[in-house]
């Protein structure tokens, strides 16, 4: 069926003049473009955001890198949406992504890695929500 996944590209793919290469890939692969904006997150943004980590020793950083730019924010919708956006970014870490992958192509470092994508549906529509209002999907 098809459904929704959430995604960003990350500081690091806008400072770089990564956005149109990256979108290139996700719209090759099929994806629909929902909703997308650049913007910037707030620290206060990121922390909400990523709350699910913030016991983790990466924490300060992962907020620092996601709040020191802007972002590519973006719905996408596919069938089977969540699992086959993570398929094409690959794994977090560059140095295990698979080739072809976003990250693989794109990312410098496990903390560094270019862009995210939902890990569930249930997660999807929680991300997409804190971005986006229903005005702003199509
Ligand atoms: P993502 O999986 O999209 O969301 C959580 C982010 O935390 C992850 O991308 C990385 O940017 C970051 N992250 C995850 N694991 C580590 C790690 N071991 N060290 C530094 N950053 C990490």
């Amino acid at each position: 069926t098809t459904n929704r996944t959430f995604t960003m590209l990350k500081p690091d793919s806008v400072e770089k003049g990564h956005i149109g290469a990256i979108l290139e890939k996700i719209n090759a692969a099929g994806f629909r473009i929902v909703a997308m904006k650049l913007t910037q997150m707030s620290t206060r943004d990121a922390e909400t955001f990523y709350a699910i980590h913030k016991e983790r020793p990466f924490f300060n950083d992962l907020v620092t890198y996601m709040t020191r730019g802007p972002i590519v924010a973006a719905i996408l919708e596919k069938e089977n949406a969540v699992e086959d956006f993570r398929t094409l970014i690959g794994a977090t870490n560059p140095a295990d992504a698979a080739e072809g992958t976003i990250r693989k192509l794109y990312a410098a470092s496990i903390g560094e890695n270019a862009v995210h994508g939902s890990d569930s549906d249930e997660n999807a529509a929680i991300e997409g929500a804190f971005h986006f209002s229903g005005r702003e999907m199509f």
